[in-house]
């Protein structure tokens, strides 16, 4: 998909602050993203050209690092933590909830954007697993109930969830 106008300036202006900086590609990846939501693959010409690298290259670090995004986000994006504290403390039955609720594989999309699930492989919040971040927003302890309340959540803010 072409770039709007808006997105060709803002990328502009962004490698226009990074260019320079040694080691500032990964710098403005993150920047790309903070700004438009995901790293447009339409992107990838002028970000090669202005860092003297390959479009392939850049892709390569897009692919490497699994946060980079290169679509859209969903409305709503679930990440069940999948490392060993929250294994011993039930997230893969809780990744079985998910997938039966929703319909969606580990790292799936809904066709309507409204949800994504992704995985991660530790939040921080060992102690309290298993753990989830929903939209960015940490939430520990997490049982089958609260895992029904929270997709519960997004569905009444319209669309599949
Ligand atoms: S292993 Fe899940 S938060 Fe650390």
């Amino acid at each position: 998909m072409p770039l709007t106008t808006e997105q060709q300036s803002r990328i502009a202006a962004l490698v226009s602050d990074h260019q320079a900086q040694p080691g500032g590609l990964l710098p403005l990846l993150h920047a790309v993203q903070d700004e438009l939501g995901h790293v447009p693959d339409a992107a990838t010409p002028d970000i090669a050209r202005a860092f003297r690298l390959s479009q392939a290259e850049v892709r390569g670090v897009l692919s490497f690092y699994h946060d980079f995004r290169g679509e859209p986000p969903a409305r709503h994006e679930l990440r069940l933590c999948r490392a060993e504290a929250c294994q011993s403390m039930g997230s893969e039955a809780l990744a079985q909830r998910l997938r039966a609720r929703t319909g969606l594989d580990d790292a799936g999309r809904s066709a309507d954007g409204g949800l994504e699930l992704r995985p991660v492989y530790c939040l921080g919040a060992c102690a309290c697993a298993p753990a989830l971040l929903l939209d960015g927003e940490l939430h520990a302890r997490v049982d089958a109930a609260a895992l029904d309340a929270l997709l519960a959540g997004c569905l009444e803010e319209g669309g599949a969830c």
